[in-house]
């Protein structure tokens, strides 16, 4: 049976967690395999609302075994609190699966994160500042902390006294910061030895087992396309590889074994931090679709820039990812709107550019070149089938279709878990 790999499409905040929740349901695992708790996925069920950031959305799912794979970086205090958070509402967290190889969030990690932004001034990348990117650089350069090091405390105490040899150099000559306590700092991740212990798992070889069994995993990508640090708007992208390639690296398991890739597009765009971002309005538009959406970032409550949808960009998604399926989001919020610019191509210093231009500085010079659709002025929250959709929007989806160049097979209408039409099924 098949593995099946989610990717956010755009700049992240697609609105994987109401796509992950709806198929969650129908498979057996939920992996996450890159990011940390720089996610943010919304999660409604009934009149409950879920925000998680590091779990894998199967947590919500009882009969889902959820799986911290070994992309993903960690930072212990978070997940705990997490977990506590949902054992108080009572969701059973028992069946969590944590790689031994995933990589641990240190707070010289947050330490540098935080201090490096602010040095950069107007050159910041607007980082969510939890250690992303320090975490995933020590990784790089073989000097990461990972899961099965705090059930070892030699290994554990020299891996910290090494890592504070130079950061510490860095954070008080550097950045002019007070250093770390290597004790202190031992001590914490230490005591997370034994509350770790019970979810850790050699993640690759239960995901692969799993699929020998028949079962189906369920690969989910956090950020999105265009944050990925290989095809991402580079330098302005997270440390990791949310692109479907990632998965497998991140997950253990083979890209043989993934049959589907469903993208997430929302019917308009946004972005948090900094970057280029073509379509995005800086007027009252902009505001509008920012309220009508309520695009405020679940992880940092910072504002999202948002504009109208990009095909090139949904293209660009198709190709790096091969993804086989859309998942259109938040088609909801473009009711009322009397016509609906869709970008599709670029003018780029007077030279029209039908695909995103090869270097980032051609990119950050990119002006969209619009197209115009119908819009419609019908509440849809309540529809349940594309043909009840009114005909201009269905218009418009069929139009995404094509310019995206993958079918659209399941459209989100509103946050509930009901509603979402799914014009064929997505597992
Ligand atoms: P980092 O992942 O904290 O290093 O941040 C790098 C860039 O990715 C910043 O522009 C963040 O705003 C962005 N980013 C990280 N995680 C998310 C997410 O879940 N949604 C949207 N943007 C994100």
């Amino acid at each position: 049976m098949p593995a099946i790999t989610l990717v956010g499409a755009q700049w992240g905040d697609e609105g994987k967690g109401k796509a992950t929740d709806l198929v969650g349901n129908r498979v057996d695992y939920v992996v996450r395999y890159q990011g940390g708790n720089n996610a943010g996925h919304t999660v409604v069920i009934g009149d409950q609302k879920y925000a998680l950031h590091l779990l894998p959305s199967g947590i919500l799912s009882p009969d889902v075994v959820p799986v911290i794979a070994n992309g993903v970086v960690i930072d212990p205090a978070v997940l705990f609190e997490e977990l506590r958070g949902l054992q108080e509402r009572g969701v059973n967290t028992e069946r969590l699966l944590v790689s031994a190889n995933a990589h641990l969030i240190m707070p010289y990690h947050r330490a540098l994160d935080k201090v490096s932004e602010r040095f950069l001034g107007k050159g910041k990348i607007g980082t969510t500042g939890r250690g992303i990117g320090p975490t995933y650089a020590d990784k790089i350069s073989r000097a990461g902390v990972r899961v099965q090091d705090t059930f070892d405390p030699k290994i554990l105490r020299k891996k910290i006294e090494l890592a504070l040899n130079d950061k510490n150099q860095i954070l008080t000559k550097v950045f002019n910061r007070r250093g770390l306590d290597a004790e202190q700092i031992i001590e914490e991740y230490l005591g997370y030895a034994d509350l770790l212990r019970p979810y850790v798992a050699d993640t690759s070889l239960v995901l692969n087992q799993a699929l020998d069994e028949g079962k189906t995993v369920f690969l989910e990508g956090s950020q999105g396309t265009l944050l990925d640090i290989d095809h991402g708007t580079y330098p302005f992208v997270t440390s990791s590889s949310p692109t479907s390639g990632g998965a497998c690296a991140g997950a253990g398991i083979g890209p043989t074994r993934i049959t589907k890739v469903i993208g997430i597009l929302k019917a308009y765009t946004t972005r948090v931090g900094s970057g280029p971002f073509p379509t995005e309005l800086l007027d009252e538009q902009g505001e509008w679709l920012r309220q009508q959406g309520g695009e405020y970032g679940v992880t940092t409550g910072r504002n999202r820039r948002c504009g109208w949808v990009d095909a090139p960009l949904a293209r660009y998604a198709t190709r790096v990812n091969g993804i086989t399926d859309f998942f259109l989001t938040k088609m909801d919020v473009l009711s009322g709107l009397e016509r609906i610019p869709v970008c599709v191509g670029y003018d780029v210093d007077g030279e029209r550019w039908d695909e995103i231009p090869m270097t980032q500085t051609d990119f950050h010079h990119a002006t969209p070149v619009y197209e115009y659709f119908d819009g419609w002025n019908e509440d849809i929250s309540h529809v349940r089938s594309f043909e009840e959709l009114p005909k201009n929007a269905q218009a418009y989806v069929r139009t995404l279709e094509e310019m995206a160049g993958a079918q659209i097979s399941a459209i989100g209408v509103g946050p509930g878990r009901d509603q979402t039409l799914e014009l064929r099924s997505l597992v």
